[in-house]
């Protein structure tokens, strides 16, 4: 049961589909009050009410304990205080004796303060008066979750090859550079699917134009790759280069697409170009057009892109430069206040991401001039809309691969995420595994973290196990920052056991794919906390590093450096495989409880659950040559049990056909269990 309240005149944010009609009284649930200039909700909690959502959000599943800001933010450093990170999704289910969902749909900030200030009290805070709050009743938080999802709409649903396994730095320079990166990844049987072009590949950081230099003839090198099973998958950044003569800069300014300051001259803030203009994201006539450049490079053979910059991050403004200038003239360096040296610290810090800019240039969104500030959320969102409705008019019958750095609720429906700036740090891999779920909730189905981290120098036994979680993420992505150390998996001494990593995932690829593209087409999730699937076992609740990943199997990755091993908790009896490669494997049956599950780095422990069928291909170097005709199963069952794996060409959007099902079936034959699937059955192993 869903009810929607209205205060103010909202901006249409474009999150939710369903046709629901706004509620009469007071709202449900929440207590209302106004203070200074702000509305503030309240919610009193239960000691032991859990508090899931948020989508993109540091801290854990669970978010109680913490203040959170949906207000979409460029964040290199995301530590565990972090209030904000690059989404903004408004979402949250409180759970206990009851159950009770909020949808904050608002394009500006929302503070959310969960238990931070008062332990039992959850407060929304906002500063706009213009937004919809919808309450969501159900019978669990999954119940809700999937109530939400339905409201919110399909999920994205990216191509199959992007199930691969994908290289990426910041940045491979030229041609030359990308194909020793793939020679290098065939040469040493590492499957691999995808190259990433950051900026560099750019002519001077225009969006939509490509070096000559550094790639001299594209269309054939893109071609070239192709050939070797490889995608490229170039960067778009939010910020288009001032230069005259430059197409994209002269056909914006010309046609008025840029955002405006208040003078109605165009803003300009400094990114990587220099001096940019952004894209009224915002306005329908801009969205069309900026979306139609990416046919410059799909007509060269591109399948794929990467949005980012989109909070829209900003460096510096002319103005806030001017005013850090004035403040610096008349600072005391005398002084000998510790309060200045750290105000002067965080006026440097400050001319980045400023709000004072924020606030200071508009939209014209279809004739209703909005300053940015009250849409911010919303920029982001509406670049990948922007380039996500170009793609059905570009290539109508075809999946792109598309995500975005910045989202906001709604633009999950045109593409997917990657969490951004995150480092090597052990606890960024702890923080991609409490994350997935939560980004399922918000419907970011296709998404992923920068696998090994993106700053700060990886070293290979982080890699190896941030991979053996990373083999299960839709997005598959190793990716890392210029000046880091050189993050590929052949630059870690021997690269035989990346190479077996990377060879479980491919043969993972069609299950995996499968319960992807179910959670997808069911508005469902494909990773879930261990209390959605047993909400009364008591423990099972509260466990936040152990998912369940489709419906047959629980995972518990490894997380912690020179650790052998680690403590999982089993909600059911269950069949531990332990995969050193996708062909070397040992099993055992471990009984419901919590056991010590020994997993050397090399080595990636996957839970089968009871009357679950695991189906397994031979691996491939790449996601072209994956063979689907033949599958071993591993079924965990004495019993009857049946598989449906889904199944298509992975790129047209025929998705409901209900041909696109596969039967895998334990059956009773004769007093023996037995495989049944119209696939031919290499190998079943049966526990
Ligand atoms: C910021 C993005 O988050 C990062 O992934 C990218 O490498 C840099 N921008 C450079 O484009």
């Amino acid at each position: 049961m869903i009810k929607k309240y209205v205060y103010g005149n909202p901006i249409p944010t474009n999150a939710v589909v369903a046709d629901i009609e706004p509620s009469e009284g007071g709202i449900q649930y929440l207590t209302e009050l106004e203070m200074g200039g702000k509305i503030i909700f309240n919610y009193s909690m239960e000691n032991d009410d859990i508090v899931y959502g948020l989508g993109e959000a540091a801290r854990g599943l669970n978010k109680r304990g913490g203040i959170y800001h949906g207000f979409c933010t460029d964040v290199p450093d995301q530590t565990e205080d972090k209030q904000a990170l690059y989404g903004a999704h408004n979402f949250i289910v409180v759970t206990g004796m009851i159950s009770v969902g909020f949808f904050v749909d608002c394009a500006s900030d929302v503070k959310f303060d969960i238990g931070y200030t008062a332990y039992n009290m959850l407060n929304i805070e906002l500063t706009c008066p213009d937004f919809v709050i919808y309450v969501i009743e159900g019978k669990s938080a999954y119940d809700i979750v999937k109530q939400f999802r339905e409201m919110i709409g399909r999920s994205y649903i990216a191509p199959r090859w992007a199930f691969g396994y994908q290289q990426s730095r910041w940045s491979y320079m030229n041609e030359d550079e990308v194909r020793k990166v793939v020679k290098n990844h065939r040469d040493n049987g590492i499957s691999l699917d995808a190259v990433y072009l950051d900026i560099d590949y750019m002519d001077g950081y225009k969006d939509f134009t490509v070096s000559e230099e550094r790639f001299p003839d594209f269309p054939g090198f893109v071609r070239e790759m192709r050939d070797q099973g490889i995608r490229l998958v170039p960067i778009i950044d939010a910020g288009v280069k001032i230069e005259p003569g430059y197409d994209i800069y002269e056909e914006g300014r010309q046609y008025q697409l840029f955002c405006k300051k208040g003078d109605g001259t165009d803003f300009v803030a400094a990114v990587w170009p220099g001096r940019t203009h952004f894209p009224d994201f915002m306005n329908s006539g801009a969205r069309m057009w900026f979306g139609s450049k990416y046919k410059l490079l799909t007509d060269m053979g591109i399948e794929g892109f990467w949005n980012d910059m989109n909070e829209p991050a900003m460096f510096f403004t002319e103005d806030g430069v001017k005013e850090f200038k004035d403040y610096v003239d008349s600072f005391d360096f005398n002084t000998n206040d510790p309060g200045k040296f750290f105000e002067f610290k965080d006026k440097i810090l400050g001319l980045s991401n400023n709000m004072k800019d924020y606030e200071s240039f508009y939209h014209n969104m279809d004739g209703r001039i909005v300053r940015h500030d009250q849409v911010h959320n919303l920029y982001g969102a509406n670049m990948t809309r922007a380039a996500g409705e170009a793609f059905d008019q570009i290539a109508p019958d075809k999946r792109m691969l598309l995500f975005s750095r910045a989202s906001y609720i709604g633009s999950h429906r045109y593409g997917g995420i990657w969490t951004g700036d995150n480092q090597s740090w052990w606890s960024h891999l702890l923080m991609n595994i409490k994350m997935m779920p939560s980004l399922n909730m918000c419907g970011y189905l296709y998404s992923g973290a920068d696998l090994g981290g993106f700053g700060c120098n990886c070293t290979s036994d982080l890699l190896m196990r941030w991979l053996g979680f990373g083999i299960f993420t839709p997005l598959m992505r190793n990716h890392s920052a210029l000046g880091t150390r050189k993050q590929e998996c052949y630059n870690f001494g021997d690269p035989e056991d990346f190479r077996s990593i990377i060879s479980i995932r491919y043969s993972l690829i069609p299950y995996l794919y499968s319960e992807y593209m179910k959670a997808c087409l069911n508005n469902d999730m494909m990773f879930k906390p261990l209390s959605f699937e047993y909400p009364s076992d008591s423990f099972a609740r509260i466990v936040e590093d152990q998912l369940l990943v489709g419906e047959s199997i629980m995972i518990a990755p490894v997380y912690e450096q020179n650790a052998i091993g680690r403590y999982v908790y089993l909600p059911e009896d269950m069949l531990l495989v332990v995969f050193k490669s996708s062909s070397v494997r040992r099993y055992q049956i471990m009984k419901k409880g919590m056991h010590f599950v020994q997993a050397a780095v090399n080595e990636v422990p996957v839970f089968v659950r009871r009357n679950k069928l695991l189906p397994l291909c031979r691996t491939a170097q790449c996601t072209d040559k994956l063979d689907t005709s033949m599958f071993e199963i591993i079924a965990f069952t004495d019993d009857n049990i049946e598989y449906m794996m889904y199944e298509d060409d992975g790129v047209s959007k025929d998705y409901d056909n209900p041909d696109n099902y596969v039967s895998f079936a334990i059956k009773d034959m004769d007093g023996i269990l037995g495989a049944v699937s119209p696939k031919t059955i290499v190998k079943l192993s049966l526990f």
